[in-house]
């Protein structure tokens, strides 16, 4: 792929510190773009100077939300090196929600050079320690038109945001509340795709566990409100009786890239790994009865983070929080090693950029 080169050179105005950086409010000073028609497919790929968009009032996306997005991360090591995590389990997942939402599939390679090309560019960008550059690689539909179908144009772009911890406490053990007014997606739904809907429809459950103390919705399935599917923006799994076990892949929750890396370091570590389906009454049985003894979050922004109280129907259900020897902890540190360049990538999940 031919990507024209309109970028500005510009060196970081900000604070990288990670301890100071919060998630996602700073962007670099340039971005990816590439637009897609029927008869040529992508072209006109570029990288130039991050600025607002101009966009005709009519864009299907403004309209009828037709959007995909991913979310992955670049990590600085010791030695200077800078390395994306697992891109191309990204580069796929979009193909796959942009199928369910009928727009244009981009191959991987070339998604994935774009990524490098972007990220080597703004290298001085990238925070050490323990912070990371989070890429934000979004399509949307552009052509004009209020008739509900899909477009015949798309953009799409990746911006870069160098980033901190998402919650804003660090890793502490995060409050989350289950939601018995609202759901998040049904079977035949859109919550195994990465699009703007989804988010959307969190929005409102949200802002109530918010208002009760929560930083995060545990969503309950829609038929039933009673088997445990997926936080707002990452997968929620349970130690029950030493056994790490997290919702199957029914169609309604997002195929996490760091759900999947911790399926593969449990093995690892010869730690049981199950998806089935979890009613919150056993998950709530179980904290009592001291059958489930951890609980974490998981995903591109939290990493992994412990929880440590469950809000539902009005109770407070506080969860203990291990130890540095806990399953949490360790496979907090061990992911944060491998993406660090600290602990040997076995499975390869690191692409060198520079
Ligand atoms: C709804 C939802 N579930 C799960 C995840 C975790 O996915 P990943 O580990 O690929 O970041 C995310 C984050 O992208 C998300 O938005």
């Amino acid at each position: 792929m031919e990507i024209i080169d309109r970028a500005v050179n510009k060196n970081p105005d900000i604070d990288l510190d990670p301890r100071t950086l919060g998630f996602g409010k700073y962007f670099t000073a340039n971005m990816f773009t590439s637009r897609w028609t029927p008869d040529q497919g992508w072209q006109n790929s570029c990288i130039e100077p991050y600025a607002p968009f101009s966009m005709d009032p009519a864009s299907l996306v403004l309209h009828y939300g037709q959007e995909v997005f991913e979310g992955l991360k670049a990590f600085r090591h010791e030695d200077g090196s800078i390395h994306l995590f697992r891109p191309e389990y990204n580069c796929e997942r979009l193909n796959r929600s942009a199928r369910r939402l009928c727009m244009p599939e981009l191959n991987v390679q070339a998604n994935l050079e774009a990524m490098k090309r972007l990220v080597e560019l703004e290298q001085d960008w990238v925070p050490g320690g323990e912070g990371a550059l989070y890429l934000r690689p979004n399509m949307i539909a552009t052509e004009a038109v209020l008739g509900v179908r899909s477009s015949t144009e798309y953009l799409y772009y990746i911006i870069l945001s160098p980033v901190g911890s998402y919650f804003k406490d660090g890793w502490k053990p995060v409050k989350i509340a289950t939601s018995q007014d609202f759901v998040r997606a049904c079977k035949g739904g859109m919550g195994e795709a990465k699009t703007a809907g989804n988010y959307a429809a969190s929005l409102l459950a949200q802002k109530t566990a918010s208002e009760s103390g929560c930083e995060q919705v545990l969503w309950l399935d829609a038929q039933e409100r009673r088997y445990v599917e997926e936080m707002g923006g990452m997968n929620v799994m349970f130690v029950v009786d030493g056994v790490v076990c997290t919702a199957p892949l029914g169609g309604t929750i997002l195929s996490g890239g760091t759900r999947d890396s911790i399926r593969i370091l449990c093995e690892d570590h010869g730690v049981g790994f199950e998806e089935r389906q979890l009613a919150i009454d056993e998950v709530l049985s179980g904290v009592a009865e001291g059958r489930v003894t951890e609980i974490f979050a998981c995903g591109t922004a939290a990493v992994v983070t412990p929880v440590g109280m469950i809000l539902h129907k009005g109770q407070q259900h506080e969860v203990p929080v291990g130890g540095p020897e806990s399953i949490t902890s360790t496979l907090y540190r061990t992911l944060c090693d491998i993406q660090r360049g600290r602990a040997e990538d076995r499975h390869n999940w690191l692409v060198r950029v520079v």
